[in-house]
């Protein structure tokens, strides 16, 4: 099962869209023409990664600035260390489909 969240149209290249997929905050990242999503609270102090800096394939956390693999998640710097959940996408009809299953659950969702 996916659930249609957004408009490809509206995520804009080299950026990010913050959607949400139910309750469940998403911070969608256009990467050339690639669409990939992570939970949009940041797993350091709560920021929301939609506001971040993307660059190189890893988003930076807008707050203080630990960056994150825009695919997988992976915390790549301090002050993070545990990484954000990701979510499968997929692009039908000029939209964005995300699997409502994270890859893990989000530690403040606990
Ligand atoms: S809130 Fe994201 S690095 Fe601190």
């Amino acid at each position: 099962m996916s659930i249609d969240v957004a408009a490809f149209a509206d995520v804009p290249e080299g950026g990010t869209l913050r959607v949400m997929l139910e309750e469940t905050p998403v911070c969608l990242i256009n990467l050339g023409g690639s669409v990939t999503a992570l939970h949009d609270t940041c797993t350091h102090a709560r920021a929301s990664l939609a506001e971040g800096y993307v660059d190189e394939g890893t988003i930076e956390c807008p707050r203080h600035g630990a960056r994150f693999d825009c695919a997988s998640g992976e915390a790549l710097t301090p002050p993070a260390s545990t990484p954000q959940p990701s979510f499968a996408v997929t692009i039908e009809n000029g939209r964005v489909h995300l699997d409502p299953t994270p890859s893990h659950p989000h530690p403040f969702d606990s």
